[in-house]
């Protein structure tokens, strides 16, 4: 087999790295277009850091208590992920609010992973205003980072049902196990330069069988 290319990847976390660990564990493939080249966290003790370092993953703690300002902690990070040379940024359970300057370094080549299916639902406590509202199906998001939160454009999505009596825990398990999923796939195709993106939205340039557009994570 020819070799393929594989893009350097930072991973950011903030926490127990499940995401992380789908995205890490879809690279071990031979043929992934992409290598997870650091795990970086805001938070020392972040479970998902133990993780990735057991993996021989380079992990790195940047805390952010010890940073006097928003734009002190984005400078140092932006200059962590330099010298990681990742060329793709990929935020899995990051929890921090980036600066405009941040995200603008990384334009076009910083993704994210939002538990609802955007536009609706941004931002935190997703699953319990989803069950609020009332609607039957949610899902998750990969998109491109912009600098406001949880937009940019979508490179893909899962579609995940309500089901009644469900607690936030119990869909966002559901979620979680869709996201697990959706993200090793979406980053694939990032990473092979497979999409046209514009300021608000992404085209893939490949053509997908139909049943590799939508899953149920049910099927
Ligand atoms: C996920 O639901 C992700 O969509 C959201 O934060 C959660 C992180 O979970 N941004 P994990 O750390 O990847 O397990």
């Amino acid at each position: 087999m020819a070799d393929i290319e594989k893009k350097p990847v930072a991973i950011l976390i903030s926490g127990r790295g499940s995401n992380m660990m789908s995205l890490v564990e879809a690279a071990d493939a031979e043929d992934y277009p992409a290598r997870v080249v650091a795990v970086i966290s805001n938070r020392p003790q972040a479970p998902g850091l133990a993780w990735a370092s057991n993996r021989g993953i380079e992990t790195i703690a940047l805390d952010h208590k010890s940073f006097a300002s928003r734009q002190a902690f984005d400078a140092a990070l932006h200059d962590t992920i330099v010298g990681t040379q990742a060329k793709i940024v990929a935020c899995a359970g990051f929890m921090r609010l980036m600066t405009p300057q941040l995200v603008e370094k990384w334009h076009n080549r910083m993704i994210n992973i939002h538990p609802s299916l955007l536009p609706s639902f941004k931002g935190l406590d997703t699953h319990q205003r989803v069950i609020a509202a009332g609607v039957r199906i949610t899902g998750c998001t990969v998109h491109v980072v912009r600098a406001q939160m949880d937009n940019g454009p979508i490179l893909g999505q899962a579609a995940v049902p309500v089901a009644d009596r469900d607690t936030p825990e119990s869909l966002g398990r559901r979620v979680l196990t869709a996201e697990h999923r959706l993200y090793p796939q979406i980053l694939a195709h990032f990473a092979a330069d497979n999409y046209d993106i514009s300021q608000d939205t992404a085209t893939l340039k490949v053509d997908l069988p139909a049943d590799k557009m939508l899953f149920s994570p049910l099927a």
